[in-house]
Formats: structure tokens, sequence, C-alpha cells
């Protein structure tokens, strides 16, 4: 029976690459249903709620999701949430993996093979958030169950990797949140006896990734420190066009580019469609597909290595020439 993927194009350049990456994963011959669906800024003006009900009910009935990109207000706008961000707590998507690995362009360093698992339904994004007159508060939640299942991803994923694990907090200063994730963490990682686990404090990390990127292997972390570290490493690599990531939960998984909507190209048609496609094959990894997946990879790497690119990779071409050139290559 064909697998039934939620599309969620959102807003800005997500229309203009979450079809894209349909088109991507339709040539590939699998058997796939697509089923539209909105959320997004544009939504929240027109219909008053940035997730409607039936986008929640469809992703949950089908568990698969590919996300674009939505438009956040970077103030309080009464009623308006982050539809990812709701997704990934309605739906318990509780691991955001972020793989970042050097691709064959200029921008890109060599010898760069890491994944960033990111607990992703709690820390500073429990929305825990407050104001008590001229003080802001903002909680920042840990708790056993959320840090004991991102440790088990993590150690599983590093197994099946190069076996080592970086555990990234920052307990010198945050002794109960990140001290008792680190602890969880390390706990988890003993029953994983092959592995090389180490630690490192956040700020360190972020030193570590521009001199030494090439050392990590999987690194887990908590929320914020996760969305931080993980658009760091895609920049090591080639950029925001280039960064998938997967939102993977017990009865759901939701994939996206890490990219947002990109205000500043959007309606150009120069959007660089690989974060979409590369977010795509990590669906088909997910489904079992590897083979698939392999190829639409391999399809990506080829295009990247030999052209066309849009202007994030410093070439001329639309969004349009680049998919042309991978559903070729596949
Ligand atoms: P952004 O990722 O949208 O853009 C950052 C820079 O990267 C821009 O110069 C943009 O043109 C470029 N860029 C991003 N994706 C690209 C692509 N596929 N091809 C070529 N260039 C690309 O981040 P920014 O500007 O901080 O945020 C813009 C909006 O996106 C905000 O409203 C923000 O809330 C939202 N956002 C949404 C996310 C999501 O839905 N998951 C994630 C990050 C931001
Ligand atoms: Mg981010």
């Amino acid at each position: 029976m064909a697998h039934r993927i939620v599309l969620i194009p959102g807003d800005g350049i997500g229309p203009e690459v979450i079809p894209v990456a349909a088109r991507v994963l339709a040539a590939t011959g699998v058997a796939l249903e697509f089923v539209p669906a909105e959320a997004g800024w544009g939504t929240f003006e027109r219909r008053g709620t940035a997730l409607p009900e039936e986008t929640l009910a469809l992703v949950r009935e089908c568990g698969l999701a590919l996300f674009g990109a939505v438009s956040s207000p970077s103030r309080k706008v009464p009623g308006y949430r982050s539809p990812i961000v709701a997704l990934r707590r309605e739906l318990d998507l509780y691991a955001n993996l972020r793989p970042a690995l050097s691709a064959p362009i200029p921008g890109s360093r060599p010898g760069i093979d890491l994944l960033l698992v990111r607990e992703n339904t709690e820390g500073l994004y429990a929305g825990r958030e407050r104001r008590e007159g001229e003080t802001a508060i903002a909680e920042r939640v840990i708790t056993r169950g959320a840090s004991e299942r991102i440790a088990r991803v993590a150690c599983a994923l590093a197994r099946s990797r190069r076996r080592r694990l970086t555990i990234v907090h920052k307990a010198n200063i945050l002794p109960e949140t990140c001290g008792l994730f680190r602890d969880l963490v390390r706990a988890q990682a003993a029953a994983y006896p092959a592995l090389r686990v180490d630690e490192l404090l956040v700020d360190t990390m972020a030193m570590r990734l521009v001199l030494t990127p090439e050392e990590f292997d999987v690194i887990v972390t908590t929320n914020l420190f996760g969305d931080i570290l993980s658009d760091e490493a895609a920049a090591l690599v080639g950029g925001m066009g280039i960064a998938p990531a997967g939102n993977i939960g017990p009865e759901a998984a939701v994939f996206e580019p890490v990219h947002g909507s990109a205000p500043d190209i959007a309606g150009k048609g120069i959007a660089n469609p690989t974060a979409a496609i590369l977010a795509a094959s990590m669906l088909l990894t997910h489904i079992g597909e590897e083979q698939a997946a392999r190829r639409v990879r391999q399809a990506v790497w080829r295009v990247l290595e030999h052209g066309p690119h849009t202007p994030d990779l410093g070439g001329a071409a639309g969004t349009a020439d680049v998919t042309r050139a991978v559903i070729e290559n596949l």
C-alpha cells in the first residue's frame, strides 16, 4: 500500500521547495500518495490559527509529513504559535535529527560527517514564558523521560555510525537542568559499551565545531543548544540551502529543510530546493526505502558537484533548473 505523505508548504519559499521535493519523491517510483495541507502565517491571517485542526489530524492519520517553512513574527501575536513547534509538541516528535555532511561545493569544508540529535519537546522551548512587571521569565524544563529517550535514539544512531557520542550541555552554570540531562544521557549510554562517550560545554562545542568539526560523530543536546549548533553545523557544509532535518516521534515523523521562509528571496524562483529534497530522502530512509533514499542523495550530490547551482551556492540557476537536473540524475 502506498505511504501517504502530508505536504505542508507553509510560507515564503516553502511553497517553492515542497512541491519540488514531492516531485523528486514521485520520480523514485516508490508507492507514495501526497495529501495537501496548510499551516503558517498566511493560514493564521486567513483563519486565525496557524495550525488548523485538520492539518494536525491529517499528520496524525498519515504519520508522515514534509514541512516547508513558516514565517513567525518575532514579537508576541495573541493566538499565534509557530506551527512547527506546535506539531513537534502535539505529535510528540521528540527527536530532531540534523545531519551535516561535507558536500562537493566550494562553500563546504571537507571531512565533516556529523549528526546532531536535538531534544525537541522541552528545554527552553517548553513554552513557559511570562512577564511579571519589568521582569520576563522563561522556564527551562528537563525531564527524565525526555532525556532518556533522546539518549537512546542518539546511542543507537552512534552505534550504527562511527560510535562516538558527544553530550553537549552547560552543567557548570545550569547544574540542575543540564546536570540532569548529562547524567541521564550518560546512564543510558552505559548500555552501549562499544560507544566512546564524551561531553563538552556548549560554548566550547560552538568553538570546536569551527576548529575541528571532522572529529565529531553524533552530538546529543537539549532543544535550544541543538537549534543553534545545528545551524552552525549547516553553515560549515554549505549553508541553509542544503541542510535537512527530521522530527521523529513514536507515531509520526515530519521532515523539513532547516531553513526558514526566506522572505528576502521568496517569489523569485531562486530558492535552493536541495534542503527540501534531502529532507525527502530522510523520509525515504525512515520508511525503509533506503535504496531510493540513496538514489536521491546521489543525484543531489552529482548536481552539487557539476551544477546547476542557485545563487546561494554562487550560481545563477533557478529552483526549476536544479529540480530538473536532480530528476535527470535519479
Ligand atoms: P531563513 O532560513 O529563512 O533565511 C536565512 C538566509 O538564508 C536568508 O538570506 C535566506 O535567503 C537564505 N536561505 C534560506 N533558505 C534558503 C534556500 N532554500 N535557498 C537559498 N537561500 C536560502 O531564516 P530567517 O531569515 O532568520 O527567518 C525568516 C523567517 O523564517 C522568519 O519568519 C522565521 O521565523 C522563519 N523560520 C522558520 C523556520 C521553520 O519554519 N522551520 C525555521 C527558521 C526560521
Ligand atoms: Mg532553527
